[in-house]
């Protein structure tokens, strides 16, 4: 007989190792191994009896009714998921506690079961009456959603299993349910993947969608049940600064259609409002004529997204300058600095360096490096750049600015919104198609770029030609030995 297999999993990431360790090997953390039963959920005596069953195979080319989509009535949210909800599929959305997932999701929930579907949200972190007073203060209370406050899978499964097969169910949060299957405390790796297993099982066998919440930790990794995002069908973030008014949602993986789309939210008194232009509204708060700002013209998905890009460069009083970032990779950030110093000139070991995205958004493309180099540059010799100008391009390690996709795309937008001109890579000049109706400077290497920074600080800095006559501003210079 197999003994009792208990063993130490990682709560990050779900690896599992027979004794305790401080950190996990796999993903990194500390002190995050927790003891738990891993046996499985079928006790072992009745495994090894039961007879497999056999089942019929089928060819690929077979008629499977299309995936039909449950459209959720909001359009942000039915971009970010491919259209709706498809028939049988288990959803996770994941994002901070706070950020507005159960908001978004009782009002998903509200307008399809205004709709006459039968939908079913199952609370296991607030009490009915909290779920209610949502409801109350978002003008939803009328809404015929089945509401109930509980954890255990046994007997949620149970109850949905009697009556009209429900459209469409929330489980909020994944973390809060547990199974008898398994032994583990409710939160646990074991118990979560268990779970979910459960449900992911009840939703394909019924034909019921499932959304499943989940918590992410600080590192913006789905807490715990990291296992989970490989057994369902997508993964939505919901993702945005706490500050700020402005909710992205993601899609990061998604087997029913397209990944990298965002749906753009604002969080108002009353509930998330869609954003049908993000654009206008990454760019309504502008600081027009300060130095250190520039506006990307990236693509998010399938649409093109218009945000300001906002650098300070300061003199450091620190050994160890500050480089800080938010809302674009860190490593990015060190490379473009990198360039900017090895190949431009441009000296900023003595310098504090902080680079935002505003708005919120996180920008997860590498065309935003000459939008991100052009604020830092523009902050440092203190010129505003023209107020009128998208950039984008990305820079190779050698300075060359490279051409990126959609470029046509990028134009139009900006055109759009009343820009007038764009500085881009060199070599997608020729995508541009001509009719963006902008007036295009193309670069070819970031020296260029930097040059012609530096000539507006040098022209508004500084009185008179002797600094005209100087191409390099003294900051510029490389230090000599
Ligand atoms: P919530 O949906 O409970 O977040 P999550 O489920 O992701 O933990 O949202 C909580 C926050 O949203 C809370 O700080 C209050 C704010 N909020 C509004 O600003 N307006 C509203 O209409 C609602 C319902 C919440
Ligand atoms: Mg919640």
């Amino acid at each position: 007989m197999a003994k009792n297999t208990l063993s130490f999993v990682c709560q990050n990431c779900g690896a599992a190792y027979n004794r305790w360790q401080g950190k996990c090997e796999s993903c990194g953390e500390w002190n995050t191994l927790a003891e738990e039963d891993t046996s499985g959920s079928v006790p072992v005596s009745i495994r090894s009896k039961r007879k497999g069953r056999t089942f019929a195979l089928e060819s690929l080319a077979g008629k499977s009714p299309d995936a039909p989509r449950l459209s959720s009535g909001m359009t942000e949210l039915d971009r970010v998921t491919g259209g709706g909800f498809v028939r049988g599929s288990v959803l996770l959305v994941g994002g901070d506690p706070g950020i507005g997932k159960s908001t978004l999701l009782t009002q998903a929930t509200s307008m399809l079961a205004r709709a006459g579907h039968r939908i079913v949200y199952i609370s296991g972190e607030e009490a009915v009456a909290q779920v209610r007073l949502r409801a109350e203060r978002l003008g939803l209370s009328d809404a015929p959603v089945q509401l109930a406050a509980e954890t255990s899978v046994e007997d949620i499964v149970s109850t949905l299993s009697e009556g009209a097969v429900p459209r469409l169910i929330v489980i909020d949060s994944i973390q809060t349910m547990w199974t008898d299957t398994v032994e583990s405390a409710p939160g646990t790796v074991t118990q979560v993947r268990a779970s979910a297993q459960a449900l992911i099982r009840f939703a394909k066998k019924t034909g019921a969608a499932i959304i499943l919440v989940g918590h992410v930790t600080k590192d913006g990794q789905i807490a715990g049940p990291r296992v989970v995002e490989h057994m369902v069908d997508a993964v939505l973030s919901f993702e945005g600064e706490g500050s700020q008014q402005f909710r992205i949602l993601r899609a990061v993986k998604n087997r029913f259609g397209p990944t990298d789309e965002i749906g753009v939210f604002e969080m108002t008194g009353l509930g998330l409002r869609e954003v049908t232009n993000p654009s206008e509204l990454f760019l309504s708060e502008r600081d027009l004529g300060t130095p250190g700002t520039a506006v990307f013209a990236g693509i998010e998905g399938t649409r093109p997204v218009l945000v300001e890009l906002q650098a300070l460069v300061a003199p450091t009083s620190l050994g160890t300058p500050r480089r800080a970032v938010v809302g674009w990779d860190p490593s990015r950030l060190s490379m473009v600095l990198a360039v900017l110093e090895a190949h431009c000139g441009v000296k900023l070991s003595g310098h504090d360096v902080y680079l935002n995205v505003a708005g919120g958004l996180r920008i997860h493309e590498p065309a935003a490096d000459l939008a991100a180099a052009a604020a830092l540059v523009s902050s440092l010799v203190n010129a505003q750049l023209p107020t009128d100008a998208v950039y984008f391009g990305e820079i190779s390690l050698s300075g060359v600015v490279r051409p990126v996709a959609q470029t046509p795309a990028r134009l139009k937008e900006a055109a759009k919104l009343g820009f007038q001109r764009a500085v881009l890579p060199e070599s997608a000049r020729g995508d541009a198609g001509g009719d963006a109706g902008l007036s295009l400077n193309a670069v070819n290497s970031l020296t260029t770029l930097v040059a012609e920074i530096a000539a507006r600080g040098s022209r508004r800095g500084e009185s008179g030609a002797s600094a005209e006559k100087n191409a390099t501003p003294a900051r510029f210079r490389r230090s000599e030995g």
